[in-house]
């Protein structure tokens, strides 16, 4: 299949900045075998869709609300984001399950309200050190993914981030072994919420740069990646495409 590589900006830019980005993306994106994906912040997603529109470059939010819409204060809904023209949305990522305590049932949610309004969702999931330590992370990632994969769920409209939380803006990358083997065994648990999850795409998150994707993207079962730090310099970016 073919990888996805996905830039996940965070909270950084500013409005120039994020134009200029994009647009380099853009414009070095063209020739890609992989596809590409940015998901800058929800304040430049409308600038950016103009600027990415009819090119290899595909847009998405960082978060959505689980409601339709309504009294919800500074909360941005799935029509929102498919309204200016995004089409993805990351969900669970670590940080927001750090920093706004969202849990697996939150992400469910926000799945199933994302899929009404025909996003497609990256859902995040993985372990933290202490819990690497534990042994316990393959129970974790399991877990994760009962409590936060909704029935609306398809091969088309799903995609799973496995990011492990030590390895993210870190400098510290899973081996492709250790990724290699936890992404063999997310695949055999999507077999009980996907008619077909050899058809789902599954991305390594954490630390992933130039340097180190030929490596990660070799593994059978990494179908992209969904990068930070590295996804804020076009080259950089670009380039680990080219490593698919
Ligand atoms: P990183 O972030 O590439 O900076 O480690 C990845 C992520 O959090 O999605």
């Amino acid at each position: 299949m073919k990888k996805l590589i996905a830039g996940n900006w965070k909270m950084n830019m500013t409005l120039d900045t994020a134009i200029a980005l994009a647009k380099d993306i853009t414009a070095q994106a063209g020739q890609a075998q992989a596809d590409y994906l940015i998901c800058p912040p929800f304040i430049y997603l409308d600038r950016i869709a103009a600027i990415v529109e009819g090119s290899a470059v595909n847009l998405g939010a960082q978060d959505c609300s689980f409601n339709d819409n309504g009294a919800h204060t500074g909360d941005i809904s799935a029509a929102m984001i498919k309204d200016i023209g995004a089409t993805y949305v990351i969900l669970g990522h670590s940080e927001r399950r750090t920093d706004h305590g969202e849990t697996d049932d939150i992400v469910h949610q926000k799945a199933a309200r994302a899929h009404e309004h025909e996003l497609t969702t990256i859902i995040c999931v993985g372990e933290t050190n202490e819990q690497r330590e534990q042994g316990v992370e393959q129970d974790v990632v399991a877990a994760q993914l009962k409590g936060a994969l909704p029935s609306s769920v398809t091969s088309t409209n799903t995609v799973i981030a496995y990011e492990p939380v030590w390895a993210i803006g870190t400098g510290k990358t899973a081996t492709p072994e250790d990724a290699g083997s936890m992404h063999s065994f997310i695949r055999e648990q999507l077999g009980a919420q996907f008619d077909d999850p050899e058809n789902v795409r599954i991305l390594y998150g954490g630390s992933m740069k130039p340097e180190n994707a030929t490596a990660l993207l070799s593994m059978p079962n990494i179908d992209g990646g969904l990068i930070g730090g590295a996804s804020l310099k076009a080259k950089s970016f670009v380039r680990i495409g080219g490593c698919a």
